[in-house]
This record gives C-alpha cells, structure tokens and sequence, in this order.
C-alpha cells in the first residue's frame, strides 16, 4: 500500500513514520521546504519522545517531497488556524492540500482527512474540491479520522487511544479503518464524516468549558478568602465531581482553538464562547496579583517561568504567556522569560540567571516538571516574590529561602508592598508580621498539604 501524506508536523510526521513502520510505502509532502530539507537530511524538524527511533525504523519506506505523486491513500495533515480577527477556521491549508491531491485521484483511491475542521467541511469544501479531478466521490473513498494525540505523547497516544473513523459511506469507512489498524492498537469506532468532525470539536469544547469552570471557581473561592486547591480535592472526593485545575488560561493547537470552530457559524453558543473567554482573561488575573504584589516598587521585573502553554514541551503555540507578557510589558514591567524547552517566542528566552536576576517577581506559568527542581538559593532576586499560577512548586522550600509565595487560587488577599519590605529575608512583609501571602493554613484534622494537594505532607 503507497500513501501519501500531506503536512509533516507534530501530528503528519509521526502518523507517516508509524504507517511506514507498520509496511506501508510512505511518501511525506510538505510546502515547507525547510521541513523537506531537514527531513531529507535525516532529521527532526521538530523533538518528540521516541520520534527519533521511529525514524530509523521507518527510514526504507519514507521518503519526503515537495509535490504530491500517485498513490493508493492521501492522508491529509495540514493545519486548519482559527483566523483571530474573525474566530472562524482558516481552511485555505486543508483546500490547498485537496487541491494538490486532484492531479494523482484515481478510481478507488482513498482520501483521509485528519485536520480538525468545523462540522460540514468535509462535504462542503474538501470532497466538492477532490471531484475537481473528474473522478466522483463513490468513485474515490473519502473519510474523517480526527487525531486525539497530545504533544509529549504522541507516539504512546496515536498507537494507543482509541479512535474515530467517520467515512462518507460505509466502503470508506472500512477502508479507512483497514489503514489505521495497521497500527492503531486502540478501539477504532466507525460513524459518518460530519459526526466524527463533531465529535473532536465536542472533545476539545469540553475539556475547555471545565477548565473555564475551575478557572471561575479559582476567583470567586478568592473573593471568598478559600483555598480553590483545597476546595477542589476535597469536592472531588464526591464521586461523580472531578474539578480540573484552574490555570494561568489555555493554550495549544486544540483546546483554545476548537471551541471556535464548534461555535463559528452558530447563534445558539452561550457556554461554549463564555468559557472561551473566561480562560482567555486568566492571563489578566495573574497579571492583577501581580500588579498588586508589585505596588510600591520602582521600576518592577518580572520573570516569565515557562512559555510553552503546557508542561515538559516546547509548543508555545496559543500559549497564555504570549498575552500574559504584553499585557505585562504595555503596564510598564520589564519581561524577562525563560523556558527550558520553547525555542521561540514572542520575547527573547533567557538561561534561568540572566532571566531572573534583579527580578522582583517571578511568574511559573508552565508546569514544566524542572521547576519543581529549581533551587530558589540560586537566584539573584531583587525582590524574593513568586506567583505560582500552576501550584507546582514546593512552596515551604522557597517560603524557606525567604521568598514570599502566592498560589493563583489560594484565596489570600491581594496585599500591598511598602518600601522597604523589598526582600527582606523573611519575604515580602517584616520579618515580624504574623501572616506570610501564602494561603492560611488547612484546618487541623486535614490531610491535605497547604497548596491544598494530597499526598505531598
Ligand atoms: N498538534 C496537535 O497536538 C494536534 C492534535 C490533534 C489534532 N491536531 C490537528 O492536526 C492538524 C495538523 O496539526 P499539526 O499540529 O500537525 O500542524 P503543524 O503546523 O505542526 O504541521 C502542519 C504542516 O503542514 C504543512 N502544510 C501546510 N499546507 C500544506 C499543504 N498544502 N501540503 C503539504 N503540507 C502542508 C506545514 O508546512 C506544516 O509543516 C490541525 O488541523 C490540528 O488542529 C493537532
């Protein structure tokens, strides 16, 4: 079997390289030539644990080009952006990859789409696009297979997870779940082309409106004076809650985009936008506590800690650091941001010393595991203050060290700084005040820890 597979990114190069892993003949075609450049020289474009074995496995059957070339199955990759001024998908990537595919459709052939697309995309652009070449869908096979994969795991999850094949009828169907279950060890469920695109959409909405709802909980439990991290473990403790941790917002490829496109030609999206916008604005609220902490301080610097939008990966791509640091930079801070696995962004990344040295307030805004690790005795501070808007580090180790410690969520109020308070080795206030800014203390019979986590006393 020859397929050819259109976009060599986090989601094309690793789906390419298992099906050539798995015996078929795999051609990868990118518009970019750097990626066609870097490929052909034998290497990653980009890292992915266990990518890089896979390529040496599946080096004798992949090749990579610039052009589509006749095949038995196109699998297209290709990213489909949510155009920020208007929240409506971008398709003109998915139409130029059917467009590309025209001149090599034959009868029998099979075109997988696995971009994630609004409902309808694929009756109404993609396959009325393929018939352009003159052969009739029936003729050729056409079918939805979204990809669930998470970066950082992808491999695991594309082999793994189980998956939703969505075929204009029933003989693309089978076909398409023929090719997946060359390597896909998960369950494969069949439905039709727009319910699978549905049901993606769905997936990802979902898991953005509960983050929203955590993220909600995080600020009214603070106008509350409560501990959310507290609160949640023990509401989750219900048997049929299970609260997501609130955050410094939502980034990525999915989770901030996909809700836009479920909503992007409805009237009827009320809880879908608001939750959208609930954690587009938790950049803002990291910013207040900090702005409230960093009253009083002249010429205040703040420390960026993680750019990539989630933890242990170098995707910044949607992450909530980007507005986090504009927001931050058009008040007045000065930004300095460090990230241990991001190579770009939209402010220059910085080593750990150059980043936080003179700081007055550093800001974890990825849960990167490193800065579990970090030694808060190694850093020149300024100001020994850190706002963990993730609850990742061990915060009596830092407290020990003198810094002050908020937590996003921790229900402390938002104090003001005096002059003269500026790191002292008590923190933040004289070394006699009685309360640090860290959370108050849990209740005497209580087995969480005070960042409001089990097991960590
Ligand atoms: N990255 C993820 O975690 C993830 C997870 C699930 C679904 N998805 C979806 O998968 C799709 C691909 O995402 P990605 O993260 O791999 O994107 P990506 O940006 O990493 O890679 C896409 C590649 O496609 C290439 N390309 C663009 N137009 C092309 C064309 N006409 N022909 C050939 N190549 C072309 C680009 O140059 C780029 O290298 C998107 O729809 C995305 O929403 C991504």
């Amino acid at each position: 079997m020859k397929i050819c597979v259109l976009g060599l990114g986090y989601i094309g190069l690793p789906t390419a390289l298992l099906l050539a892993a798995h015996g078929a003949d795999v051609v990868g075609v990118d518009v970019k030539q750097s990626v066609v450049d870097c490929l052909s020289l034998g290497n990653l474009p980009f890292s992915e644990p266990g990518l890089e074995d896979l390529y040496s496995k599946a080096r004798c059957r992949f090749c990579v080009r610039s052009e589509p070339e006749a095949a038995d199955v196109f699998l297209i990759a290709v990213p489909t952006p949510l155009d920020p001024a208007t929240r409506v998908s971008n398709l003109a990537y998915a139409r130029s990859a059917a467009d590309m595919i025209v001149p090599h459709l034959r009868r029998g052939n099979l075109v997988i789409l696995e971009s994630t697309v609004p409902p309808g995309t694929s009756e109404r652009v993609i396959i009325p696009r393929l018939e352009k070449s003159g052969v009739s869908i029936g003729d050729f096979l056409y079918a939805h297979c979204p990809e669930r994969a998470i970066p950082g795991h992808t491999l695991p999850e594309m082999t793994g997870n189980s998956r939703i094949i969505g075929g204009y009828d029933r003989s693309s169907t089978d076909r398409a779940t023929a090719v997946y279950q060359t390597f896909v060890r998960g369950q494969i469920y069949q439905t039709d082309a727009r319910t699978a695109e549905f049901v993606k959409l769905m997936e990802n909405t979902c898991r953005d409106v509960n983050i929203a709802l955590a993220n909600e909980f995080a600020q009214l439990a603070e106008e509350c004076g409560i501990n959310v991290w507290e609160a949640i473990t023990l509401a989750n403790k219900h048997p049929r809650v299970s609260i997501l941790s609130p955050g410094p917002g939502v980034g990525g490829h999915c989770i901030a985009i996909d809700p836009w496109f479920l909503a992007e030609n409805s009237t009827r999206c009320r809880m879908v936008s608001t939750a959208r916008d609930i954690n587009d604005s938790m950049p803002n609220y990291v910013l207040r506590i900090a702005r409230s902490l960093l009253a009083g301080i002249q010429n205040p610097a703040i420390s960026i800690l993680g750019v990539a939008y989630k933890g242990n990966i170098g995707d910044t791509r949607e992450s909530p650091a980007f507005k986090f640091a504009q927001l931050a930079e058009n008040e007045g801070y000065a930004i300095r941001c460090h990230d241990p696995y991001a190579v770009e962004f939209a402010h220059p990344l910085m080593d750990i010393p150059e980043a936080t040295t003179g700081s007055d307030c550093i800001v974890i805004l990825t849960d990167h595991d490193l800065f579990r690790e970090l030694d808060p005795a190694m850093l020149q501070v300024r100001t020994k203050l850190v706002i963990d808007a993730r609850n990742i580090l061990d915060h009596e180790k830092w407290t020990n060290q003198g810094f002050a410690v908020r937590v996003l969520g921790d229900g402390s109020p938002m104090p003001q700084i005096v002059p003269g308070d500026i790191a002292v080795p008590g923190g933040l206030y004289p070394v006699d005040t009685p309360q640090s800014i860290v959370s108050s203390s849990p209740p005497p019979i209580s087995l969480l820890s005070q960042n409001g986590r089990e097991g960590f006393l």
